[in-house]
């Protein structure tokens, strides 16, 4: 059984009657075999990573309805980021009605044991099930506990240490990422004209690349996380940036780019996926001019060498340490 199906469990065995749901929240919504017992005009999905979004925007589910004030019944899927998904259990609980029930699903890997366990120490739990290495829990609205809703503090922008706005979930959400901080030397004075970063963050990259070429007329930062977005909004206050909320892999720009900066993602789950990085090449490569440039930094140990090969004619290593490479690609082959 997938994580995903763990879900319809408690519908499935009638321990939480599908026909008393009424409104009902999803947060962190994605793909999932157990929407399918539910109306789907009760269904309010929420999803700020653009490509599992559209995903489900295109199976029908209207993932921007408004919002009713409260809710019979929430959902939360967890994430791997502990402190956002306390916030989030704590938001779908918020937005309960009096005796709505909440249900928390996700894999062990994830932390759901933690979270069940810190859930437990504030509220009563009324079940758990245990299926395909993770649980999905679930409980009634009561009171609300003060130190639930200090776990909402997570859902907003907060300073680090280097002084940038971050969030919890965004990538490196507690320092700068050590291999974009690698990458940012090579690109002083190199950059001119229109360009993009491609997986833009919190805004790192995009800030540095910014300040130390002023001959850059616009730089589009394209991100899928939208809460890493925001924050790249506050971060990066320059009048020749546009903010994309975007899968880049199908982002389109007005006219050719003159370059391209990228720190690619390198996986979607837990484990590296190599695949993923080759697609943004071959993404940036399309967005690029024939005189066209990419600086792109990765984890040492990924194989980007044969899809840069394919998709540029030039390309150099411009430093390499135990984790990360950086390398220049010129002269798109399209
Ligand atoms: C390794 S991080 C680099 C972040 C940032 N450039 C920095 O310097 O810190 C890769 C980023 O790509 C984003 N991402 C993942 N898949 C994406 C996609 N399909 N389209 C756009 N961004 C994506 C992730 O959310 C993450 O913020």
């Amino acid at each position: 059984m997938s994580p995903i199906d763990r879900l319809s469990l408690p519908f499935t065995n009638g321990a939480i009657d599908v026909a008393d749901m009424g409104a009902t929240l999803v947060l962190r919504a994605r793909p999932c075999p157990a929407y399918g017992l539910f109306q789907r005009e009760n269904l309010y999905c929420r999803q700020a990573f653009y490509p599992t979004c559209q995903q489900l925007a295109q199976a029908g589910f209207d993932m921007d309805r408004p919002l009713p004030e409260q809710f019979t019944h929430a959902i939360v899927h967890i994430t791997r980021a502990r402190n956002e998904t306390r916030a989030l259990i704590a938001k779908a609980y918020c937005a309960l009605a009096p005796n709505g029930v909440l249900i928390v699903d996700g894999d062990k890997t994830d932390g759901i044991e933690s979270h069940l366990k810190a859930v437990k120490k504030l509220l009563p739990v009324t079940a758990t099930l245990s299926k395909a290495h993770g649980k999905v829990f679930w409980l009634s609205k009561t009171e609300t506990p003060a130190a639930l809703t200090d776990w909402l503090g997570a859902l907003e922008p907060r300073r680090i240490a280097d002084g940038f706005y971050t969030r919890a979930g965004v990538f490196s959400a507690d320092k700068i990422d050590k291999g974009s901080a690698q990458l940012v030397p090579f690109l002083a004075g190199k950059l001119k004209g229109n360009g993009a970063d491609l997986g833009a963050g919190w805004g790192y990259l995009s800030k540095q690349v910014l300040a130390s070429n002023p001959a850059i007329d616009t730089l589009e930062l394209v991100e899928a996380d939208r809460h890493a977005l925001d924050c790249a909004r506050l971060n990066v206050d320059d009048p020749r940036t546009g903010f994309y909320w975007a899968d880049a892999l199908n982002h389109t720009t007005k006219a050719p780019l003159d370059f391209v900066v990228m720190n690619p993602p390198f996986h979607e789950t837990r484990k590296a996926d190599p695949a993923l990085g080759q697609r943004f090449i071959a993404a940036a490569a399309k967005l690029l001019k024939p005189t066209g440039s990419l600086y792109m930094v990765a984890n040492r140990q990924l194989a980007y060498e044969a899809a840069l090969a394919e998709n540029f004619r030039n390309v150099e290593r411009l430093d390499q340490s135990s984790q990360f490479k950086c390398i220049w690609a010129r002269k798109p082959k399209h």
